[in-house]
């Protein structure tokens, strides 16, 4: 039977030094990685037309912001966990970190900068969050208005618990949640 070698750490120390000297780097097999295409899109966003050269593989969120220039919704997790990036699609609400911009092609989007009405006159759900305090930085309050707005829309607003339970996909850093459900129940009155 064959004794295994005992190394010492001095020894297994000075072998890995020695290691990128021995095993050359690995040369990529194909060359540089192609760059990835862009696409053209037209988005349609309150009500405006957009048409835009992407990367096809940007986000909803990524191009409101840094494409339109709405920077009311919000990049929170920027993965699908906070709700902060909540706008709507065809009257539903999606996570604009989740949707490709492309996905969001032929859809009505909005926005919270397409909510409120003309001459800056404020939407009830707004003016319900403002006369409940229903926020404090307001970090996450765009997503948690565009999420009560369809809470309201999609008629979850049986009981406190209920309204508690479909905007739990939306969070809030700040703990302003007795706020947002008492200016739901508003809002909804
Ligand atoms: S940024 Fe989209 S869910 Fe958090
Ligand atoms: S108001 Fe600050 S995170 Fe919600």
């Amino acid at each position: 039977m064959s004794e295994s070698k005992k190394f010492t750490r001095r020894e297994v120390l000075i072998a890995g030094a020695a290691l990128p000297a021995i095993l050359p780097l690995a040369t990529p097999a194909a060359g540089p990685m192609a760059a990835p295409s862009d696409s053209s899109v037209t988005l349609q966003v309150n009500g405006e037309t957009h048409r835009l050269s992407l990367d096809s593989r940007a986000t909803l969120l990524d191009t409101l912001r840094e494409r339109l220039g709405l920077f009311g919704t919000k990049k929170g997790c920027d993965h699908g966990q906070c709700g902060a990036c909540t706008v709507h699609a065809d009257d539903r609400r999606v996570l604009s970190c989740l949707m490709l911009a492309k996905q969001a092609e032929g859809k009505r989007i909005v926005t919270i900068e397409g909510i409120g009405g003309n001459n800056g006159r404020l939407h009830p759900v707004q003016q319900a969050f403002l006369d409940h305090d229903a926020l404090q930085c307001g970090y996450c309050t765009p997503g948690q208005i565009m999420s009560a707005i369809a809470c309201i829309r999609e008629n979850h607003v049986g009981s406190a618990g209920e309204i508690r339970e479909y905007m739990s996909g939306n969070l809030c850093r700040c703990g302003a949640y007795a706020g947002i459900v008492a200016a739901i129940q508003q809002a909804t009155a």
